[in-house]
């Protein structure tokens, strides 16, 4: 986790004319999300979440319009955006690579497998591909250290990795047609 600093206060946040938060998303944090919060600002993460996983990335006028929504000061959106490696203001790849680079995976053979991902791709962690198709990040540890080495394949959590698994993913993924979404490439 690392706070990332930016200057503010002279930059020009463009809204598009279609907002990124829907009136579906609206009213499923309204009906479904806020009653669980004792204030507004207690949903934060979790709408950031969701407007992460629809856009793969969270948009600086999507978080305008989710400090609106909260009723809260945009700085505390960016605050928390840039707080989290879960959050990202660049679009993320259709498929997110997360390999667990904390100490159980790390004397397991994580870095063969970041080595392989990075040799294959062609790409470093916290970059994606030029086709949109892939990101690779490092992450601390996903919880599952008796079964590594791990690595999450968007949420889904991959276990007792060997280059071989590895390869069977990736092509798996590449077998897809990439997710699109109205919002993905823009980051404004
Ligand atoms: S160290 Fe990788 S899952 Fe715990």
């Amino acid at each position: 986790m690392s706070w990332k600093t930016k200057l503010s206060r002279s930059m020009v946040v463009t809204r598009p004319t279609t907002p990124f938060c829907t009136p579906a998303m609206i009213a499923q944090w309204e009906q479904k999300l806020l009653p669980r919060y004792a204030t507004r600002h207690g949903a934060l993460m979790p709408i950031l979440h969701d407007v992460q996983h629809a856009y793969r990335h969270i948009p600086y006028a999507a978080m305008l319009e989710i400090a609106a929504f909260l009723r809260i000061p945009p700085s505390e959106v960016l605050d928390t955006v840039s707080f989290y490696e879960e959050y990202t203001t660049q679009p993320q790849g259709a498929c997110v690579i997360g390999i667990c680079h904390t100490f159980a995976c790390e004397i397991c053979g994580h870095q063969a497998i970041l080595n392989h991902v990075r040799k294959r791709l062609g790409i470093e962690p916290h970059e994606t591909t030029p086709d949109g198709a892939f990101t690779l990040l490092t992450m601390e540890c996903l919880g599952s250290c008796d079964t590594a080495p791990v690595a999450l394949f968007n949420d889904v959590l991959h276990e007792g990795l060997t280059i071989e698994k590895l390869d069977r993913l990736i092509d798996e993924v590449l077998a897809l047609a990439p997710r699109k979404s109205p919002h993905a490439g823009s980051s404004t």
